[in-house]
């Protein structure tokens, strides 16, 4: 058998925006650094943040600033936030677009030639700097043009079976490539984690076949904690035909330019149910084509733009109540602008283009003419490696998180946008951190036999003649966590899922992909099962633990917030035993400062 070894002082796990802006941070500080990619290069789910990206510049609305980004944040999150990262992250924004900007990126322009933005749910002001509805694209290419430059190896298609230690700090990572299956052996003074969501633990989701957890589990097996595990953000639409594309993302931006969603009544329903916080403020604006919003007369905005959880809900309980569209999702129709803008079909095709070459090809829908039909679908976890909001390092030296699967920024439900800001703010701190934490604390002792018994776990499927197919077991666990641990919660069906996730478990054990080792796609996935159990285990117990309903977390046998649960986080570690176990802590961060500005901004 046998590895290659690869030598850098920063190793990056994951290529999206997060991994390569920490790349580029790193390597621009005279570290050297090799990035390991799962996938090909700049196929990531950054790109699924279509409709921008979070920064308080006020180029549309002056009265933006870090204060009000800041505590809709945190409002979004219910308090549950990292109070420190929601600050860092409000303040460093705008700097991080005006960097974008200057490394290339092309955003869409204010009439008076100042990078535009747009409305998103859950922000006050237009706050969205973008780039049609392919902002997240846009932000790939810059940073991969910007970081090619700068001399960063990068190993791609590559996938992580195991972390290396060396006493209680991280040495490297040992994995092997998707394509040949030959072993990979990057030993790194420090590691940085920024591998994306969990998406793939779901039936319906808008993250595609690399989203396994691997950060989260990898890290969690390594010694790390990870935090807020139960909020896993359900995007309210997303395509639900034909069967072959359900999940795939509806961006937020059709709503942000003026998409309304309806039931099949032709109602307009997301005006029933306004959330306490708006109730007693909707007023109408004809003039303007919203034919009601929400928000005082300064900030005004349609209900279709509260918050990802409140919409998701409400479209559930449509389609619970029979009144949803003929594939189980409600309609979302932007087409009904014509009324008020003259040319809307140009409009819709430049503000939305990928959105109208999405419903033409994928399901024959023209959207400046007709309504798409859409519904909730996985997109996001707010839950990550819990890190230390200055450095972005977790509990286990050397080893950092940014990106998605860093937890903290979002508490209990992200606002739209704030990702691709999260990922270039905290991004760019965690490269800084592992650079000058690489240089400043010597080399790690390479291990090789930890090395040798990673290749024996990781080739056991292989060797294995019979037993369970790794795909029915990924299948089933979509399932359990579709149906036990999606929208709407219960106990029962959490403890059933805690159970059955176990059952799962044993049968990983089994997993067989017998062959060799060179294109064997059975293999990568009787892998990526462990990753998968993990996090989902992670999930299904924090979510058991928080008795109550809060952003994402929709318990229906506690409809309520509990005050008591409002102040802490669920932590999540590994027993001594090597079992997931949950926990519960103070919420980290908050000093009277911040609150203030929580309560000066109402
Ligand atoms: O709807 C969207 O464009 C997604 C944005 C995000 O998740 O931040």
């Amino acid at each position: 058998m046998g590895w290659t070894t690869h030598e850098c002082d920063v190793l990056v796990i994951g290529a999206g925006g997060a991994g390569l802006r920490a790349a580029v941070e790193a390597s621009s500080r005279g570290a050297s650094v090799t990035v390991l990619s799962k996938s090909l290069l700049g196929k990531a789910h950054t790109v699924m943040a279509e409709g921008g990206m979070a920064a308080s510049m006020g180029h549309v609305d002056d009265r933006d600033n870090w204060k009000v980004h800041f505590s809709d944040t945190m409002r979004g999150g219910q308090y549950l936030n990292n109070w420190r990262m929601a600050q860092l992250h409000a303040q460093q924004a705008p700097d991080r677009v005006r960097e974008l900007e200057s490394w290339g990126a092309l955003f869409d322009r204010t009439k008076d030639g100042r990078i535009l933005q747009r409305n998103f749910g859950g922000h006050k002001y237009p706050r969205l700097a973008h780039v049609g509805d392919r902002t997240g694209l846009e932000m790939i290419r810059t940073l991969q043009d910007h970081g090619i430059h700068q001399g960063i190896n990068f190993l791609m298609e590559t996938t992580v079976v195991r972390l290396l230690k060396d006493g209680d700090r991280i040495s490297g990572a040992f994995g092997y490539d998707r394509e040949r299956g030959r072993f990979h052996l990057v030993h790194a003074n420090a590691v940085i984690m920024a591998t994306g969501g969990i998406g793939r633990a779901f039936r319906v989701t808008s993250n595609s076949w690399e989203y396994t957890g691997d950060g989260h589990a990898l890290a969690l097996r390594a010694g790390a904690e990870l935090v807020d595990m139960e909020f896993v953000q359900f995007h309210p639409t997303g395509m639900v035909w034909p069967p072959s594309v359900r999940g795939i993302l509806v961006t937020e931006g059709v709503r942000g330019e003026g998409g309304i969603l309806l039931n099949s009544e032709g109602k307009r329903f997301m005006f029933d149910d306004i959330p306490d916080l708006y109730a007693g403020q909707t007023c109408e604006t004809p003039e303007e084509g919203w034919q009601y919003v929400i928000g005082d007369k300064e900030s005004r905005r349609p209900p279709e733009l509260l918050t990802r959880d409140h919409v998701a809900r409400k479209i559930v309980k449509e389609v619970k109540e029979g009144r949803g569209s003929p594939h189980g999702g409600v309609f979302l129709d932007i087409a009904w602008i014509r009324k008020n803008i003259k040319d809307s079909e140009l409009h819709i095709k430049k503000k939305l283009p990928s959105m109208y070459h999405q419903f033409k090809e994928l399901a024959g829908v023209d959207i400046t003419k007709d309504p798409m039909e859409v519904g909730p679908t996985t997109h996001y976890v707010m839950g990550g490696i819990k890190v230390d909001a200055e450095t972005q390092m977790s509990c286990v030296k050397g080893l950092f998180a940014c990106g998605e699967c860093g937890g903290g920024l979002h508490g209990a439900n992200r606002l739209g946008g704030n990702s691709l800001s999260d990922l270039l703010v905290f991004g760019r701190l965690a490269g800084q951190h592992a650079a000058e934490w690489a240089s400043d604390h010597g080399s790690t002792r390479l291990d090789e036999q930890q090395a040798a018994d990673i290749e024996q776990f990781a080739l056991a499927p292989i060797e294995r003649q019979e037993g369970d197919n790794p795909y029915e077991i990924q299948h089933d666990l979509q399932d359990i966590m579709q149906d036990l641990v999606g929208i709407a919660r219960v106990d029962g069906e959490l403890e059933e899922a805690v159970e059955k996730i176990a059952g799962l478990r044993a049968r990983a054990e089994r997993a067989a992909s017998p062959g060799n080792r060179e294109y064997n796609p059975g293999w990568h996935t009787a892998l990526d099962l462990w990753n998968l159990l993990d996090v989902s285990e992670a999930v299904a117990r924090s979510a058991h633990g928080r008795r109550e309903s809060r952003g994402a977390h929709s318990r229906i046998d506690f409809m309520e917030k509990d005050k008591d649960l409002g102040m802490v986080n669920t932590v999540t570690a590994l027993d001594s035993d090597g079992s997931v176990a949950t926990r519960h802590v103070p919420v980290t961060g908050r000093t009277d400062e911040l609150h203030s500005i929580v309560e000066e901004m109402g």
